[in-house]
Formats: structure tokens, C-alpha cells, sequence
């Protein structure tokens, strides 16, 4: 069943090049045009949305937080990204203006299912976009946009992750289609990106997760890991905080780089080990800010580990170890830059000798609130 994988995660964590082009397939046709026949959701309607709320807990809020970035980007349309069980017990503020989208693994959450229930009890039409054929969150919602993750069994999500992130880009770039902040062949553009990331996923794992993997083995007694992030890659070093909270029991903190100053530099003290994700240098605006920040923690004595683009030689001075991913365009780097995130965790965790697939306290699907 594991495929020859020692655990389910690295088997899912492998099958993640397959995920992202199993959820595009069939989506985009031989012209390269989107088609989203699933999208039941009236044109008319879609067209008036004056905002949208995403609803989702755990890896799926942040797949959400990614998507933000695109879809305010591709489709100007503000974007609001709620943990399910918060936005049930406050009032938000919700219209027939709004679309509401839950993302779900399971489709089973009960968080997300409430959260569903409320929104549509407000008037908001209700887009899921779920990994399980017929569960109850693709029933209630208005329409579905399944993410072809296949099924995922350990408790981490992971090829859900990425499945998840594809599948809310094809909803921005076919809303900006629908709206004309995007021409077709703009659209066209991006969906060649997309279509690009399963080899490019393939090659971080092929050329990095060794590494990677050893690096989880090497820092298996540190008790704190943080992880740092600008843009996309701030979402990215939240789910990679995540990841090793849950398999390896260590605190493990993310946050956004610009944010350092402003309190957590303080948590920086000699070898404490500090995830960094690096911008691609062909946006120095976003790049060269992380750079700085490298440059601030690794000052304090921070072990600095570098996620970066290949061929970005600014982050060598600065770095103790450095993962290369290939260079891609923004919105797509954390396709690439969660995935040695995820192996990480995974090795640390079975350093420890912990159950990867099933950690302790946890489960699969949260069906209780
Ligand atoms: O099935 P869902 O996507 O609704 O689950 C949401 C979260 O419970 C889930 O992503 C959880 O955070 C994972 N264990 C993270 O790896």
C-alpha cells in the first residue's frame, strides 16, 4: 500500500508532482484555454462579487493565504482567509456579494462545515474546493472544484496542500477570465506556469530531499525551529512550522520576515536554527528585504537555513546550508519551496524515532468542533 515508501507521508509527499498535474488535467484544453465545467455557479453572480472569504483550518488556511496573493492580484477582489471555527462564533460580515470558498482535504471538518452552513444561511454562494469525492462539504456547497490529490492517508497533509493551492488558482485566474482583468491568452500565460510545476516538483525532490533529509536527522535534538517568510513565502513558513509541530513534537514557529523587528528577533540566540524563504532576485524589492533579514538573524547567531532559487548567489554568504529549488515565477514558488519543508519535518520526526503517519493526538479528519 505504501508503494515501497517507508511511511504513507513520504509516499504522498513523492506523489506530489502527479497531484498538481492531476488537478490541472482536463481543466485546461488543447488551446490552452481554462475550462471549468464544474464552476455551477451563475456567470452573473460570479461577476458582481465584491469579495471573497476563504474558510479552512489548519494546512488548508494556509493554502487559502496563498491564494490570497493571486487572487487579489489576478482578479482585484479583496480576499479574506478565516479559520473556519473563528469565523462561525463572530458576525462576520457576509452578502450575496460574497463567495465563500471552503477548502478541505477531507470534506468531513466540522469547523469548515459550520462555517459553510453559515455562510450560506447569509446569502453567500458557497464554492468548495475538496479532495473527497462526495463528502459533505462537496454536498452542501453551491459548487465543487475537486482537487485530484487522490486519497491521502497520513494524518500531514501534503500532496493536498499543493493540490489545493493549483486548484484556488485556477478559480482566480478563471474569475479574472470571467471579469476581463485578464485576457485569454494572459490566462494562458499562467496556466503554462502551472503546467510547469509538476517536473519542476519532481526536481526538488529528485535533487534536494537527500539533503534535506539529512538535515532533519542532524537537528533532531533542538527543541525550536523557526521559519521565516515574505509574501507567498510567509503562508509557506507557516505550513512549514506546522508540519514539524505536529510529526516532531518541537516548537516550531513561522512568520512573516518584515515582522522580525517588530518582536521576534528577540527569540534569536546562537545556533537556533532558522528556516529562511528567499524571494526570487528577479523581484528585488521582495528579495533583497529577506536578504537584509538573513543577514540580521545570522549576526545573532542564528543557524540559517536558506531556501533559494537556483543561481541566487546573494544568499551564500549568509547561509549555513542552502536548498536550491528551480527558479519559477512568484506566485508559483511555494509549489516548490514547501515541499522541502515537508521532508524535513518528516526526517526529523523519524530521527526521533516518532510515527509519522499517525503523530500522536491527532487526527486524520477533524469531525468534532
Ligand atoms: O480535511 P481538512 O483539509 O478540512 O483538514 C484541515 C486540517 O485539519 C488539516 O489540514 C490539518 O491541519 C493537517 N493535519 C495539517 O497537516
Amino acid at each position: 500500500v505504501k508503494g515501497g515508501y517507508a511511511t504513507f507521508m513520504d509516499k504522498e509527499i513523492h506523489e506530489q508532482p502527479t497531484a498538481v498535474a492531476d488537478t490541472l488535467r482536463g481543466r485546461v484544453d488543447e488551446r490552452g484555454e481554462l475550462v471549468l465545467d464544474e464552476m455551477r455557479i451563475d456567470p452573473a453572480v460570479l461577476r458582481r462579487v465584491d469579495k471573497i472569504i476563504v474558510i479552512a483550518c489548519g494546512t488548508a488556511a494556509y493554502a487559502g493565504h496563498v491564494a490570497k496573493y493571486a487572487i487579489e492580484h489576478w482578479c482585484r477582489i479583496p480576499v479574506e482567509v478565516e479559520l473556519a471555527h473563528e469565523f462561525r462564533y463572530r458576525d462576520p460580515v457576509v452578502s450575496e456579494k460574497t463567495l465563500t470558498v471552503a477548502i478541505s482535504q477531507s470534506g468531513e471538518t466540522m469547523d469548515t462545515i459550520q462555517a459553510v452552513r453559515h455562510a450560506r444561511e447569509q446569502g453567500s454562494k458557497v464554492l468548495a474546493i475538496v479532495n473527497t469525492y462526495g463528502s459533505t462539504i462537496a454536498r452542501e456547497a453551491d459548487a465543487v472544484l475537486y482537487t485530484h490529490a487522490g486519497p491521502e492517508v497520513a494524518v500531514a497533509s501534503t500532496k493536498a496542500f499543493l493540490a489545493q493551492i493549483t486548484a484556488c488558482y485556477l478559480l482566480g485566474l478563471y474569475l479574472a477570465q470571467l471579469r476581463g482583468n485578464k485576457w485569454p491568452d494572459e490566462v494562458a500565460d499562467y496556466l503554462t506556469d502551472l503546467g510547469r510545476m509538476p517536473d519542476k516538483i519532481q526536481q526538488v525532490l529528485d535533487t534536494q530531499a537527500e539533503t534535506v533529509q539529512a538535515l532533519g536527522a542532524e537537528l533532531a535534538d533542538r527543541p525550536s525551529f523557526l521559519f521565516l517568510g515574505r509574501h507567498v513565502g510567509f503562508p509557506v513558513a507557516l505550513e512549514g512550522a506546522l508540519k514539524l509541530k505536529e510529526l516532531a513534537y518541537v516548537h516550531a514557529e513561522g512568520f512573516a520576515a518584515g515582522e522580525l523587528k517588530h518582536g521576534p528577533i528577540a527569540l534569536i540566540e546562537e545556533g537556533l536554527p532558522v528556516f529562511v524563504i528567499v524571494p526570487t532576485p528577479r523581484r528585488p524589492v521582495l528579495h533583497d528585504k529577506v536578504i537584509a533579514n538573513i543577514q540580521e538573524i545570522r549576526a545573532r547567531g542564528a543557524r540559517t537555513i536558506v531556501i533559494a532559487e537556483e543561481g541566487d548567489e546573494a544568499v551564500a554568504p549568509f547561509a549555513d546550508d542552502v536548498i536550491r529549488v528551480p527558479a519559477t515565477p512568484t506566485l508559483m514558488w511555494p509549489l516548490l519551496t514547501v515541499v522541502p519543508l515537508q521532508v524535513f519535518a518528516a526526517a526529523l520526526a523519524t530521527a526521533k524515532g516518532l510515527d509519522v503517519d499517525q503523530p500522536r493526538n491527532l487526527a486524520k479528519s477533524v469531525t468534532v468542533e
